[in-house]
């Protein structure tokens, strides 16, 4: 694993966008992983910039997103698919067809994970995948558990993520219960991984999945079995590591 220490946010957000730059500047139609979350907004805002400036053309890059919220849709300001078209795929030349996130409004979940993992087999697999860190060492929305989850699942929501969300919606009823995402198995099979982590409350996370054991009660720990991570961290989020 390589671990990249730096400054502050905008710093950690400066350097994961090099590398996901590089990496459309190496292969023009590679196939990104993407996420949402707070900590890659900096990445996302510093991508747009660098195309604005001519430096990056997104037109033969295929995106497919960790996971969407079961029950939203797209037009839905609280799905990831609003998010990263507000974040990134409008200010950008991707092609929208070639954006992926999970079928929010596909009630059938069988259905809707057995179609993301098509998508995700047609694309060839993945060659960058941007990861945040949960608090509790969530990637996507794989939680701890007893198992490592292979492929695309639906997941019940914890009521406290029900809870927390709530805020966001006008009534209880409209919270999503359950979410589609990616499973670890696809995670770890991409070639590449890029783990954005930014300030002190990220700390002690950090330590436990990249240094402590490995074990699917901290999802992110399967990571150190991966050959090619990049971790990049701003000073207070990577204070714990040895
Ligand atoms: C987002 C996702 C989540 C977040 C994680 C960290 O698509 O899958 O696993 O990466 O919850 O979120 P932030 O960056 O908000 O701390």
């Amino acid at each position: 694993m390589q671990i990249i220490k730096t400054r502050d946010y905008d710093h950690m957000s400066r350097m994961a966008a090099n590398i996901i730059a590089a990496q459309v500047i190496m292969k023009p139609d590679c196939v990104l992983g993407l996420a949402t979350g707070s900590t890659p907004v900096g990445t996302y805002e510093e991508l747009v910039r660098r195309y604005d400036k001519g430096e990056l053309d997104f037109s033969t890059v295929t995106s497919i997103n960790l996971d969407e919220y079961k029950g939203l849709s797209p037009e839905n300001d609280q799905s990831y698919r609003y998010f990263m078209n507000t974040h990134l795929f409008s200010h950008v030349n991707i092609d929208p067809e070639k954006t992926y996130v999970p079928n929010g409004l596909e009630p059938d979940s069988e259905k809707a994970c057995a179609a993301y993992n098509a998508v995700i087999r047609q694309a060839g697999g993945i060659d960058l995948q941007l990861l945040g860190l949960g608090h509790n060492g969530h990637i996507g929305f794989n939680e701890p558990s007893d198992i490592f989850e292979k492929e695309t699942h639906c997941v019940d929501l914890t009521q406290s993520t029900i809870d927390a969300n709530s805020r966001f919606f006008a009534s209880m009823d409209e919270v999503p219960k359950q979410a589609y995402t990616m499973g670890i198995g696809t995670i770890m099979q991409a070639k590449k991984v890029l783990v954005v982590v930014s300030g002190k409350a990220k700390a002690q996370i950090v330590k436990d999945a990249f240094f402590g054991p490995c074990t699917p009660q901290v999802p992110a720990s399967i990571l150190q079995l991966h050959s090619d991570v990049i971790l990049v961290g701003d000073e207070e989020a990577l204070s714990l590591i040895p």
